[in-house]
């Protein structure tokens, strides 16, 4: 079968840094599912897992983390999905990834794709909306359902125009909030708008004077997207006492949990590939809230958050779009569709 792979830790611009390679068609069993990948979408971990280093591979390594397809084959222990079923789903970081056009994955974190959606408007979404959900409902604990006490409540989401911040501003305003995303460009800021925020503020200016001018003196609740360094003190800034910080950027400097003391802010990661990693009893949790995405979806609530989309799947386009996330600047996702 077709898949793109590496062998070498390369800058973008060396050919071998991603190259197309025949290999065999993996075999579906116990809990896995052998997907035919239709569609899908390139995230910063991509880029984050390709970056050039000394490390050598003896077989080509497969990367990617969304995809959408159909199911080709189930193994002996699947009860949820069978033959046939059109999915979406992101899968296990420490497993082969997507760009292969047969993939393997364990079937208790795949949901069934939206109706309305092509396959390549649903690849944009898997990975950055369980991020989203986990970060929201699950680690910041807010009850989507309390619409009228959420609607008492302001969310500062770093990075808005992102891949992550693009789904997760309209889960925010589905939920009730009200949301200030941040932006630093005209065409951010109104993707931004468009997704629902209520307002924009700059990520490369104060925070706390921004808000001023806006009328708002703290907030509930921070979702970091991006610079969890950079953002740090800020944070710690404008969150109210009691409130709380999510982030899902990994620091590079020691950060100071100190600043967050006097406030009793409480702080906590996300990283949606804990579950599939560490084979929690709750795994099925990725199942069931890509189910509710999709329901979201065909309920016209969400929207796919596909902004750019290449065909064929193959080397040079998948090389193209880790160029371009690269350049930290890209807005919504980028999705490549179809093995030729
Ligand atoms: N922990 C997890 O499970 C998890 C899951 C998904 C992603 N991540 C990580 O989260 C980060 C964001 O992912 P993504 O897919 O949303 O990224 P992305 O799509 O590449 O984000 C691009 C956006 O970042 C904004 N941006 C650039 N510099 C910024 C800064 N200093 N502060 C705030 N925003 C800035 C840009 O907005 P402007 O053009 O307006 O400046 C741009 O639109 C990545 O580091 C990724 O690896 C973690």
């Amino acid at each position: 079968m077709k898949a793109i792979g590496l062998l070498d830790y390369l800058p973008i611009d060396n050919e071998r840094s991603l190259f197309d390679i025949d290999i065999p068609k993996p075999i579906a069993k116990g809990n896995d599912l052998l997907i035919e990948v239709k569609a899908i979408s390139i995230n910063p971990v991509d880029v984050k897992v390709r970056a050039p280093k000394e490390k050598k591979e003896e077989s080509p390594k497969v990367l990617g983390w969304d995809a959408s397809g159909v199911v080709v084959a189930a193994g002996e222990e699947c009860k949820i999905f069978k033959t046939g079923d059109e999915v979406y789903y992101s899968g296990s970081i420490t497993r082969p990834g997507t760009y292969s056009e047969y993939h393997l994955v364990d079937e208790r974190v795949v949901g069934n794709k939206p109706k309305s959606l092509t396959h390549g408007e649903s690849a944009a979404l898997p990975l950055t909306s369980i991020t989203a959900w986990e970060a929201l409902f699950e680690r910041l604990r807010i009850d989507p359902l309390k619409k009228e006490e959420n609607e008492l409540k302001t969310i500062l989401i770093i990075g808005g125009s992102g891949g992550v911040g693009s789904i997760a501003i309209q889960l925010a305003k589905w939920a009730g909030l009200h949301v200030i995303a941040t932006a630093s460009r005209p065409e951010t800021k109104s993707w931004a708008k468009d997704l629902g925020a209520d307002e924009t503020i700059d990520h490369h200016q104060s925070f706390k004077q921004q808000l001023k001018t806006i009328n708002t003196a703290e907030v509930d609740f921070i979702l970091c997207l991006n610079n969890t360094d950079q953002h740090w003190n800020s944070m710690a800034d404008v969150v109210k006492p009691q409130g709380k910080i999510c982030s899902i950027v990994e620091n590079d400097k020691p950060l100071d949990l100190n600043v967050l003391k006097s406030k009793s802010v409480t702080f906590v990661w996300e990283f949606m590939f804990t579950r599939s990693m560490y084979n929690t009893a709750d795994m099925i949790e990725q199942h069931l809230l890509l189910n509710d995405i999709g329901e979201l979806i065909d309920a016209g609530i969400l929207r796919t958050t596909m902004n750019k989309r290449f065909n064929p799947i193959n080397a040079e386009n998948i090389r193209k779009a880790h160029r371009l996330i690269e350049s930290g600047s890209t807005i919504g996702k980028i999705v490549i569709e179809n093995f030729e």
